[in-house]
């Protein structure tokens, strides 16, 4: 009897994992599950009537073995179950092999396709894109940016500074901080090229400012650099008026107002009237000689402008968001609708 019972054992395993290797669709699986697990008339039931049939002494034997069985061809059958089910939609979905265009797959955040937006704007003006890191060591966020030991900008309030002695950098200067602005790319590139140069770097900048409506911690510039001999302060006014209505639309008007910031001389605050409304844009000026002098060029031959806008503040009067935390949510709902 045991020896009988055994072989049927053995026998439903390996025809019901072989069916279950087998099956290529969800439906021919369910065959398969209704003929060897099915409550009603599946073949699981006549391995149990021969479990009834054994002796107390064998039972607990077979029953163990039954049990072991079972739960094997189960899982089995799950994992069938799981490979056949995902290719199935994705496979529907996109077909690699058929010729033509990919298909859309996901979208670009707004912020993202705002950047890609500034760079197809400004690329049409000449400039080209220059990248830098985003943990800064001192030199580059101030010292270089003419921004002296003591100053208001270096408050630990205004900054995420990290410890420097654990942060080391393959270029040799310890990481200080999340960089707090993109000007620090203009010293990076300047660092490397001779003038003339046309730049704009984009990419994130961090503050620990309060989040609301219109602040985050972490935000966007575009930083923009213009070096050349006899460059003014008309061409920097020039460059951000094409730039806001090739972005806005051609109603826009773009205005100065006195600022200060210790990188540039004379340093101007920029606003743009954008349905009847005066919009803060970002800052900018006529680079400082000292700057100049910093990376090695002569302040008596070459003059500069630069300017730093904020990217979110763009993309929120483009696409009328109200708030900024919008940006950094991952909330489904909101991304998809751009
Ligand atoms: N880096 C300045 C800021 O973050 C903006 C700026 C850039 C000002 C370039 C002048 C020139 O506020």
């Amino acid at each position: 009897m045991t020896a009988d019972a055994q072989a049927a054992f053995a026998s439903y395993q390996a025809e019901s994992l072989e069916a279950i290797a087998g099956a290529l669709s969800e439906d021919a699986l369910e065959a398969v599950r209704v003929e060897f697990l099915g409550k009603k008339r599946g073949r699981l039931k006549d391995l149990q009537s021969l479990l009834g049939q054994a002796t107390p002494e064998e039972r607990p034997v077979l029953g163990k073995v039954f049990n072991e069985v079972r739960s094997e061809v189960e899982s089995a059958l799950e994992a069938r179950q799981s490979e056949l089910a995902v290719p199935e939609v994705a496979v529907a979905a996109v077909d690699v092999t058929l010729p033509g265009p990919r298909p859309v797959v996901g979208r670009r955040h707004p912020i993202t396709r705002t950047m890609d937006d500034f760079k197809d704007i400004v690329g049409r003006m000449g400039f080209s894109v220059a990248t830098g890191p985003e943990l800064e060591d001192d030199h580059h966020n101030f010292v270089a940016l003419n921004i002296p030991p003591v100053h208001p900008a270096r408050d630990p309030l205004e900054n995420f500074y990290l410890a420097t002695a654990s942060v080391g950098r393959a270029d040799g200067d310890a990481a200080v901080l999340m960089r707090s602005q993109t000007s620090t790319v203009q010293i990076r590139v300047m660092e490397q090229t001779a003038p003339p140069l046309r730049i704009v770097s984009l990419g994130r900048c961090y503050r620990p400012d309060t989040i609301d409506a219109t602040h985050h911690c972490m935000f966007h510039q575009m930083e923009g650099l213009v070096v050349d001999e006899g460059i003014t302060m008309a061409d920097l006014k020039t460059v951000l008026k094409h730039f806001a209505t090739a972005f806005l639309g051609d109603d826009v008007e773009v205005r100065f107002r006195p600022s200060f910031f210790p990188f540039t001389e004379p340093s101007v605050e920029v606003d743009v009237l954008w349905r009847d409304r005066w919009l803060e844009l970002g800052g900018a000026g006529m680079v400082d000689p000292n700057v100049f002098g910093e990376v090695g060029y002569d302040p008596e031959r070459v003059t500069g402008f630069a300017f730093g806008l904020g990217i979110e503040r763009f993309c929120m009067m483009r696409y009328q968001i109200t708030d900024i935390r919008r940006f950094f949510e991952n909330d489904v709902r909101f991304l998809t609708q751009f």
